[in-house]
């Protein structure tokens, strides 16, 4: 039997829980194909599934919702030859089925899309997930150029990348960053933001408002983020890092105030046109999407480990070659 080496949950709990080892490589069936795994995102998602939070998640499974690789093993060989790049990312991957944390892994065609670009695989790979959050939270927040724009919870994975998609095209915009504690100021600053503002228990410590928010906590703090938005602003609720998934006693009439709007965005929303539109963004306004940290297959757990850590920041990605 030919082999692969995967990191496996067996059982929810801590970083622990990975056990490297060698697993059956899968054999390819009709509409899937085997992918070299080139090198991955690691994702908060990813950290509640090994938890045993996602309830429709069984274990044993391989985690991963996105990676970049190769064709390995091909069953449409016109779209998908072999040695063609590609990108996949979510529609179940790592949770119905086993995903990325893995030398190879099967994945439907439906969900592997195609690229061409000559970026090195650690940039790459932070860019399926995190930055396509970012970028399509940026679309829905309609960014002009004289906007001034928060992003709640500024030291995450999707904020950094945000900040660095909006300043490669808005030089001058000016974006500030929330996070619980000003300990990572510096790294805020030199990532882009131009001001760190702390957020204590929901509420953010200042009197400044904003035309545009993204707000990755999520349902817990969405209405405080409304007390900071400007008449006509537009708030996206694209995380949920407050661990609430739902509004509470929320009045949309009252709530969504002075004329403003809400609106989100879900990463499921994909396609190869608009995985491509956001590798066209990143090369024309030629963004910074080099990851943070970058670990190896073997050292999963650490990865996880440090992204939990208080002191993460930005985007973690696992290489394999
Ligand atoms: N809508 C979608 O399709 C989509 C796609 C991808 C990700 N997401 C969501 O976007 C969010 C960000 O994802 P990510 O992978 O970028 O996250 P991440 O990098 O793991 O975020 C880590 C940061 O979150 C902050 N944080 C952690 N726990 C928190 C809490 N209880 N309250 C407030 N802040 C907290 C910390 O900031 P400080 O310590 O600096 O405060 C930490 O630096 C997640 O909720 C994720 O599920 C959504």
């Amino acid at each position: 039997m030919i082999k692969t080496k995967a990191a496996v949950i067996k059982e929810a709990g801590g970083p622990e829980k990975f056990i490297y080892e060698d697993v059956a490589t899968p054999e390819v069936k009709e509409g899937w194909s085997l992918v070299k795994v080139k090198c991955f995102g690691i994702n908060h998602s990813e950290i509640f599934t090994r938890k045993g939070l996602s309830p429709s998640v069984k274990f044993p499974r391989i985690l991963g919702i996105e990676c970049v690789g190769v064709i390995n093993k091909t069953t449409d060989s016109d779209r998908l030859p072999v040695g063609q790049k590609v990108v996949s990312i979510m529609g179940e991957m790592g949770r119905a089925f086993d995903g990325s944390y893995a030398e190879y892994a099967l994945l439907p065609n439906k969900q592997l899309y195609p690229i061409e670009t000559d970026l090195d695989w650690a940039t790459l790979a932070a860019l399926p997930e995190t930055y396509y959050t970012a970028f399509g939270s940026m679309l829905n927040l309609k960014i002009a150029k004289d906007d001034k724009v928060l992003v709640r919870a500024g030291t995450s994975g999707v904020g950094v990348a945000f900040v660095k998609l909006l300043k490669a095209k808005y030089p001058d915009i000016y974006v500030a960053g929330s996070s619980r504690s000003l300990k990572k100021e510096k790294q805020m600053l030199d990532v882009g933001y131009d001001e760190a503002i702390i957020d204590q228990d929901g509420e953010l410590q200042t009197d400044k408002k904003f035309d545009k928010i993204l707000e990755l906590i999520g349902p817990k703090t969405i209405k405080n983020s409304f007390k900071h938005l400007i008449e006509g602003g537009i708030v996206c609720s694209t995380g949920q890092l407050g661990n609430q998934w739902y509004l509470d006693k929320f009045d949309p009439i009252i709530d969504i105030a002075a004329n403003s709007y809400l609106t989100s965005f879900y990463s499921g929303n994909v396609n190869e046109e608009k995985i491509n539109h956001m590798l066209d963004y990143v090369k024309k306004y030629d963004a910074d999407a080099k990851p943070e940290r970058v670990f190896d297959l073997k050292h999963v757990a650490d990865a996880h480990r440090y992204l939990e850590n208080s002191k993460s920041f930005g985007k973690v990605v696992v290489v394999e070659d």
